[in-house]
């Protein structure tokens, strides 16, 4: 097929669709990994204020802050969600607080996730929709051998109500893949974060590491968090992937003192 007629979603971030063709492809389930503060949840604000604008219906769970806190960070980028959920083109599922409201998840388990997802596109109407999940790592703390199966479950299911999927996942360094085996295989695209420190300073980088259907950048980008915009591109890195992954032996350390902890256990 032309990449011309496949239909792509703008993930809200300028400099980000220009590396992949224009935006997502329409009906993707997209994995964003990446340390904690590395920009994860401020890049599916955008993704959720995009689609405000291109007239999606929009659904976000979050999970590890409230509703509350979500629609402050969103402001403090210009970005108007209570004025969307007025408007019945956002809704956001609050997993966190447990409250009584209509929105609130009260338990952390996929088949509860996935009816609250559904009440709320039918609440918001038919039509493409973007729905976000921060994070989905949540959902299998205690199981994490079970992160496939449940991706793939929650891809077959949301595919059918026309959605597009942003699901953050933390990073397991020891491992270097996103925390819940195999997530990664499941997903048609993988946004990498990263967070450093290099000479006292926080640097951030973004890549492309998988995006089916996609003649996607292969370069890692730095990129800065700015009040009033959000995520800003800087340019392609000079860094290579090495510098900003942990040294092998690190690694290695890092494995077997978790082995012995659990001899211990
Ligand atoms: N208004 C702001 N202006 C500038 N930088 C900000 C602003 N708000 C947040 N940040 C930066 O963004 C970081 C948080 O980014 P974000 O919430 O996207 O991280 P994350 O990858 O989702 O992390 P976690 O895994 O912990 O949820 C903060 O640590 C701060 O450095
Ligand atoms: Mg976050």
């Amino acid at each position: 097929m032309d990449s011309y007629r496949i239909e792509r979603l703008s993930t809200g971030i300028p400099d980000l669709d220009k590396i992949i063709e224009g935006g997502i492809p329409k009906g993707f389930f997209v994995s964003l990994t990446g340390e904690p503060g590395s920009g994860k949840t401020i890049a599916c604000i955008h993704f959720i204020a995009q689609g405000i604008k291109d007239n999606d219906k929009c659904i976000y769970v979050t999970t590890e802050e409230s509703a509350s806190s979500i629609i402050l960070q969103a402001s403090q980028f210009n970005i108007n969600f209570n004025k969307a959920i007025q408007e019945n083109k956002l809704i956001i599922i609050d997993a966190l607080m447990g409250g009584e409201s209509q929105w609130s998840l009260k338990s952390l388990d996929l088949e509860s996730l996935i009816d609250k997802i559904i009440e709320a596109k039918k609440s918001l109407g038919f039509g493409r929709a973007r729905l976000v999940i921060d994070s989905l790592s949540a959902f299998w703390l205690d199981k994490p051998a079970m992160a496939r199966k449940f991706s793939y479950q929650l891809k077959r299911i949301l595919y059918k109500w026309e959605f597009t999927i942003y699901a953050t996942s933390q990073y397991a360094i020891t491992t270097s893949e996103a925390f819940g085996w195999g997530v990664e295989h499941v997903a048609d695209g993988i946004l990498r974060f990263r967070r450093i420190i290099r000479h006292s300073k926080l640097h951030r980088y973004i890549m492309v590491e998988k995006m089916r259907q996609t003649q996607h950048s292969p370069f890692l980008y730095e990129i800065d968090i700015v009040n009033g915009k959000g995520i800003v591109f800087i340019g392609k890195s000079e860094e290579r992937r090495e510098d900003v992954s942990l040294p092998s032996n690190v690694k290695k350390r890092i494995l077997e003192s978790k082995e012995r902890e659990k001899e211990i256990i």
